[in-house]
């Protein structure tokens, strides 16, 4: 169970090789046979809960309030971008998924970006940020869209000339901070903001939390079959990933299949320049992986159906029978928890179930 925690590194490339012998030898028949009976169950829980591969999200409690509402000003404010006309609310939509629903949105003049739109709840769990993990932080991931030329194309000198002209911005800076309106501030309070994005209660969470009817049998089979089959190798811990880099493509060659290689494609070797590191992603986490399609970086999957489909071929090797990946999906559909006291709600339009398995 110890290899479970792996946090915050590269997995070494035998730390993989073990970490997945070690689930594929795991078959689902066994796991399941070895399910505490409901009788016995009871004086088990506490101690088996314990050691889930994963955990419940909690709220930070000591969120400065002056600094995160000025953070979710700024989160909704255009003057961060050049012309005025983009904020990170535009793609990052706070009343469904924290992202949109396109593969590559527009960006600056129209321009679509490299990879697909991650949400940014729960992103302040991520030990990296970005598909290819170059932001350490949610403070230098935040100088990233500043300054990118696809994105607000803008500098904190411009941004901060633009906003002092605003007395109500400068007032509350003065408030909130003692030296006023800087850009370490004015990072440091949407970063606050961001910190307080984390969707918390959800059903499988009440069902780590000891409440056994808060899923229903098909969603409690579907996360035994997540762990037997090997998901939880990489998709594990208070966020059912983030914490991880590996490769998209251990099994099988996804981006031969797919064609039309792309310089987003090479993932992490963007980054390091490593040759061991092309194709390495950082593991995306699945909390709200049922709301927010379509998936991979490159968005090139309309349902979550096909990505379980696709992981399993790619990422273990394995066809894995359609009532399987019914019952893993609905496993999924319970981690997306509330906002605000409010369960998430995707605006997804109709998908069309062609992709389907
Ligand atoms: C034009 C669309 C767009 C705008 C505007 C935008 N983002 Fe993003 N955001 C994206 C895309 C696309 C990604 C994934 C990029 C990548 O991985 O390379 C992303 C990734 C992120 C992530 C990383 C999440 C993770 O799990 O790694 C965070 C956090 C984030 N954005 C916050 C913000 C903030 C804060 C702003 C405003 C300062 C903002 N975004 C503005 C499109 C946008
Ligand atoms: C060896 C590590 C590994 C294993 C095992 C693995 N995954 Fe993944 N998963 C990844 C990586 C890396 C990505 C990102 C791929 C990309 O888009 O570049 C990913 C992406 C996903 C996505 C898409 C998320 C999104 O927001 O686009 C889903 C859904 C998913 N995995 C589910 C599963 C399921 C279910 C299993 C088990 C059948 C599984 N994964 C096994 C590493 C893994």
């Amino acid at each position: 169970m110890g290899l479970f925690h792996t946090s915050g590194q590269t997995a070494s490339s035998h730390t993989l090789q073990t970490l997945l012998i070690t689930t594929l030898l795991l078959q689902p028949a066994i796991l399941v046979a070895s399910e505490p009976s409901p009788s016995n169950a009871a004086s088990q829980k506490s101690q088996e809960l314990r050691h889930e591969p994963i955990q419940p999200l909690t709220l930070p409690g000591n969120l400065d309030l002056q600094k995160l509402s000025l953070g979710e000003r700024l989160f909704h404010e255009t003057r961060l971008s050049k012309d005025n006309d983009m904020a990170c609310v535009s793609c990052h939509d706070l009343t469904s998924n924290g992202a949109d629903y396109v593969s590559h949105t527009p960006g600056r003049h129209g321009i679509k970006l490299e990879v697909n739109t991650l949400t940014v709840f729960n992103s302040t769990l991520n030990h990296r940020l970005f598909w290819d993990g170059r932001a350490h932080n949610l403070g230098e991931q935040i100088d990233f869209v500043i300054n990118g030329k696809s994105e607000f194309a803008s500098s904190w000198p411009e941004i901060i000339s633009k906003l002092r002209s605003d007395a109500s911005y400068v007032n509350a800076f003065n408030e909130a901070y003692k030296n006023g309106m800087t850009a370490d501030n004015l990072r440091n309070a949407l970063v606050t903001f961001e910190q307080s994005l984390v969707t918390t209660n959800s059903r499988f969470d009440q069902f780590l939390r000891g409440d056994a009817d808060a899923i229903t049998p098909m969603e409690h089979a579907g996360y035994l079959l997540f762990k037997a089959y090997g998901c939880v190798a990489c998709h594990q811990g208070k966020n059912v990933g983030g914490n991880l880099f590996m490769k998209f493509g251990v099994f099988r060659d996804y981006f031969a299949k797919r064609g039309n290689l792309t310089r987003a494609d090479l993932g992490r070797f963007n980054v390091t320049g490593k040759e061991r590191h092309r194709y390495v992603f950082r593991v995306p986490s699945l909390r709200l992986a049922a709301l927010t399609p379509p998936y991979f970086h490159d968005g090139s999957v309309k349902t979550l159906e096909e990505a379980v489909k696709v992981m399993a071929e790619h990422q273990l090797g394995r066809e894995i029978p359609t009532e399987d990946i019914t019952c893993i999906v609905a496993f999924i559909k319970t981690l997306p928890g509330d906002y605000q006291g409010r369960p998430l709600q995707s605006k997804a339009p109709a998908l069309k179930q062609a992709d389907a398995p």
